[in-house]
C-alpha cells in the first residue's frame, strides 16, 4: 500500500465527510453486540473506528471482534466530525484488511512492573506515555539545534574516544584503543575550547559517557549533552544565554506538544511561568539556606503536606477495598482492580517520601561550606522556587579544574548549576574557563593531571587566550523535568543505568 493512499489520523480533520483509508495497529477495542468500537494507533495519533455488523461483510465483522491488541490492520471508511473523540474525529469502517493478527500481546493496559516495561521497551514504546515522551524528546533536541543554529553558533561534532579527563577521573569509560587505553567522552567542552578560538560562538551534541555507580533517578551512565562554548563572555552573559535557551525549549514543547503534556499530566501553568529573569543565588547563599530556618519551616510543612495525602490515599484505597468485595460487571471490577494499582504505588511513593524528609532535613541541617550541593540539597533548593533557580561560585575544591577562580574571593570559582524548579534538581552546568597559563597549569598539577597530555588545551592559553565560558544541559533531565516523568530512564529510548542495561 503506497503512502499516498492512506491518511494520516492526524490529518483526519481535514478529511470530514470523506472516505480515507488509515494504516495502524489495534490499540484496543471493545464490542457492544452489533457494533465494535476499534481504536486505531498510527503513529500520529489515535482514532476510534466504528465498525457496525452487516456495514462490512461478516466474516470481515468476525475478524475485526476477534482481532488481539496490536494487530496490523488497514481501515477504509467515512470520517465523521465527533467532538467525544480523541482528535475529535471517527471512522464508520466500510472495509478492512488484517495485515498480521497477533494474539497475547505481552503489553496488556494493565499495570506492569518497571523491570518488565524495561525489558519490552522495545514493544513499550507503544504506550501512549512512552509515544508522548518521545515526541517532546524530539521537540527538545530540534528547539535545542534551533535555538543555536538561529543565534550564530556552529555545530562542531567533538570525539567520542578521548585522551583527556574532562569531568571526574572516577567516573571515566576506559576503552582498549588498539593497545592504547583511551576513555569514552564525559564532555566535548575542551575541544569546544579550541573550536571556540576559531569560530567564536559553537555548540557540540552527542552521547556523553559516565561510569557513575550512582543508581538515582537522575543518573544514566550514557546520556545526550548539548554544549555550548562563546569566546568572549563573562558570568553574567553565560546565566543570560543559558536562562533565553531554557525558556526557548519550554517555549516550543509548549507551542508544539500540548496534547503530550496533557496526556503525561505536565504541569502546564508551572511550564507558561518559564521565562527570564530565572532566580540568581550564590552557593553561599544556597548554603545559608538549607542550614537556616527556611529550609527547615519548609521540610516540616512538606511532610505535613506528605502526611495528608497518605491519609487522602489511605481512606480512598480502604473505600475502593470494600468496594471491590461486592457484586458488579467485569469492567467495572477490572477499572476498580487498575484504580487500586496506581493508588497503592501513589503509597508508596508518599511512604518513602515520609521516610526520606527527616533524613535530607538532617543532610541540610549539617551541610557545610566547602561540599558539592547533593542530591537532596538541589531538589530542596529547587523546590522553594518556582522557577529555574542558578546557584553561582561554587567552592573551587568542589568543582572541575577548569573552571576560571574568581579574582575577587579566590576560594570560588565563577561557575554556575541551573536546578529545574520544583525538586528536578541540576539540568545545566557551566562556568567560565580558566584562561590564565600558569593558574591552569598549576590546577591541572594539583587535580594530578598529567600536564603533557593537557598541552594542546594549554596552548590555548599560549596563542591569543581570552576570557570564554559555556554550558552543558542534560537532555533527559530535562525532558524529565517538563514531562514531569519521575526517572530520567523513561526519557531515552533505551537506556542504559549503572545497575542495569535490559536490551
Ligand atoms: O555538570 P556537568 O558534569 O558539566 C559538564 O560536563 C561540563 N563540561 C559542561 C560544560 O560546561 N560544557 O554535566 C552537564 C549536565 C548536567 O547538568 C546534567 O544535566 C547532565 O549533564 N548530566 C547527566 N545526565 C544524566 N546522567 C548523568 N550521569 C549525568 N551527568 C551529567
Ligand atoms: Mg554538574
Amino acid at each position: 500500500m503506497s503512502e499516498n493512499q492512506t491518511t494520516p489520523v492526524s490529518e483526519l480533520e481535514n478529511h470530514v465527510d470523506q472516505q480515507v483509508t488509515l494504516t495502524g495497529w489495534l490499540y484496543n477495542s471493545r464490542a457492544g453486540g452489533k457494533v465494535l468500537f476499534l481504536v486505531l494507533r498510527d503513529g500520529t495519533g489515535l482514532c476510534q473506528c466504528i465498525v457496525e455488523k452487516g456495514k462490512v461483510p461478516d466474516e470481515t465483522f468476525e475478524a475485526l471482534k476477534h482481532l488481539g491488541q496490536e494487530s496490523s490492520l488497514a481501515v477504509t471508511g467515512q470520517v465523521r466530525a465527533d467532538q467525544r473523540s480523541v482528535g475529535g474525529c471517527e471512522l464508520a469502517v466500510t472495509a478492512a484488511e488484517v495485515i498480521c493478527p497477533t494474539a497475547d500481546y505481552p503489553i496488556t493496559p494493565k499495570a506492569h512492573g518497571v523491570d518488565f516495561l524495561l525489558k519490552h521497551r522495545h514493544l513499550h514504546f507503544r504506550s501512549q506515555r512512552q509515544w508522548s515522551i518521545g515526541r517532546i524528546r524530539h521537540t527538545v533536541i530540534d528547539a535545542i539545534r534551533r535555538f543555536f543554529n538561529d543565534n550564530g553558533f556552529t555545530l562542531i561534532d567533538t570525539p567520542i574516544f578521548t585522551t583527556i579527563v574532562g569531568e571526574d577521573q572516577t567516573s571515566l569509560f576506559e576503552v582498549d584503543y588498539f593497545g592504547t587505553p583511551l576513555h569514552l567522552t564525559q564532555t566535548g567542552q575542551l575541544y569546544l575550547e579550541s573550536a571556540a578560538m576559531s569560530f567564536g560562538k559553537v555548540y557540540c551534541f552527542g552521547p556523553t559517557f559516565r561510569a557513575e555507580k550512582s543508581k538515582t533517578r537522575r543518573h544514566l551512565t550514557e546520556f545526550w549533552m548539548v554544549e555550548p562554548e562563546v569566546a568572549f563572555i563573562d558570568l553574567p552573559g553565560l546565566l543570560e544565554l543559558a536562562e533565553n535557551f531554557v525558556s526557548s525549549i519550554v517555549a516550543r514543547v509548549l507551542k508544539d506538544n500540548r496534547t503530550d503534556l496533557e496526556t503525561l499530566g505536565a504541569d502546564i501553568a508551572a511550564l507558561e511561568k518559564i521565562q527570564p529573569p530565572f532566580y540568581r543565588l550564590t552557593y553561599t547563599e544556597a548554603v545559608d539556606i538549607l542550614t537556616g530556618p527556611k529550609a527547615n519551616d519548609f521540610l516540616a510543612k512538606q511532610l505535613q503536606d506528605f502526611q495528608n495525602t497518605k491519609k487522602e490515599l489511605d481512606t480512598k484505597i480502604a473505600d475502593l477495598e470494600t468496594q471491590q468485595g461486592g457484586q458488579m460487571k467485569q469492567w467495572k471490577k477490572d477499572k476498580i482492580a487498575a484504580e487500586l494499582i496506581e493508588l497503592r504505588s501513589q503509597l508508596s511513593e508518599i511512604d518513602t517520601k515520609i521516610e526520606n524528609n527527616p533524613k535530607h532535613a538532617q543532610l541540610a541541617a549539617d551541610f557545610r561550606w566547602g561540599k558539592d550541593l547533593g542530591g537532596s540539597d538541589e531538589t530542596i533548593i529547587s523546590l522553594m522556587h518556582d522557577k529555574p533557580v542558578f546557584v553561582t561560585h561554587y567552592p573551587k575544591q568542589a568543582k572541575a579544574f577548569y573552571m576560571k577562580t574568581d579574582r575577587a574571593n579566590e576560594k570560588v570559582v565563577e561557575n554556575f548549576d541551573l536546578l529545574a524548579p520544583e525538586g528536578f534538581g541540576e539540568i545545566i552546568g557551566g562556568s567560565v574557563r580558566e584562561d590564565d597559563y600558569d593558574v591552569l597549569l598549576d590546577k591541572i598539577n594539583a587535580e594530578g593531571l598529567d600536564p603533557e597530555t593537557y598541552d594542546w588545551y594549554l596552548d590555548l592559553r599560549r596563542y591569543g587566550s581570552v576570557p570564554h565560558g559555556g554550558f552543558g544541559l542534560g537532555v533527559e533531565r530535562t525532558v524529565a523535568w517538563i514531562t514531569a516523568e519521575k526517572h530520567i530512564r523513561q526519557c531515552i529510548p533505551f537506556p542504559r543505568m549503572a545497575d542495569k542495561v535490559y536490551i
